[in-house]
């Protein structure tokens, strides 16, 4: 079993999709703890599942390093094979991200190497593309620059809204990040390979 530990910040919908998907006997990874940065709402699904959850606020601490600090001592707790940033909207430190590499997943809701960053369906609106989509990379010290293991594209249509058009990414989105957590359970995908 891929033992997986979720960061999150929001509503934890991708989040949820991995807890379904973990219901099957069959799929080999289990979320073993989900933590946040702050108070989020979809660490109501850990308790709705049975899974352990903690907070790190990001607020209580004085540096950003000192706060990454403490987030990997809770992670390693959890003893996880891959730790899945999952609307986590926090950079973390290069210590951190060089402790749990290559082992360290983000989901984007764009097609990168277009639209990084914190709004990405805002911005993809704003630049008026007619497509834009989402990813999954293995995190590296840029934002949003790791290498990609898998997207895919979806469309904007006529009148949508960020919150319409992030709803549709997100669908995508949960299937993506679900068929990634197998193909790296299953050998398909070798994260030493791809960093
Ligand atoms: C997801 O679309 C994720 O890709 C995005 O936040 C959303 C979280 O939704 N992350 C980023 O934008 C990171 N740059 P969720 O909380 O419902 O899973």
């Amino acid at each position: 079993m891929l033992r997986l530990v979720v960061l999150i910040s929001g509503g934890g919908s991708n989040l949820r999709a991995l807890l379904e998907a973990s219901e099957d006997a069959e799929f080999p990874a289990r979320v073993v703890a989900i933590g946040a940065d702050r108070d989020a709402d979809g660490l109501a699904h850990g308790e709705e599942y049975g899974i352990p959850t903690f907070v790190v606020p990001f607020g209580a601490f004085e540096t950003r390093e000192e706060w990454g600090v403490e987030l990997l001592s809770q992670l390693r707790q959890w003893e996880p094979d891959v730790v899945i940033l999952s609307g986590f909207m926090r950079l973390l430190p290069p210590a951190v991200v060089a402790a749990l590499a290559p082992g360290l997943l983000n989901t984007h809701p764009a097609y990168l190497p277009e639209f990084p960053g914190a709004h990405a369906v805002r911005d993809a609106l704003a630049a008026g593309a007619t497509e834009t989509g989402a990813t999954v990379i293995v995190v590296d010290d840029g934002v949003d620059t790791g290498p990609v293991i898998a997207q895919t594209r979806v469309p904007v249509l006529p009148g949508d809204t960020e919150a319409r058009l992030h709803d549709r990414i997100k669908l995508v989105e949960r299937g993506l990040l679900v068929q990634v957590v197998l193909d790296i359970a299953n050998g398909h995908i070798d994260l030493k390979e791809l960093s």
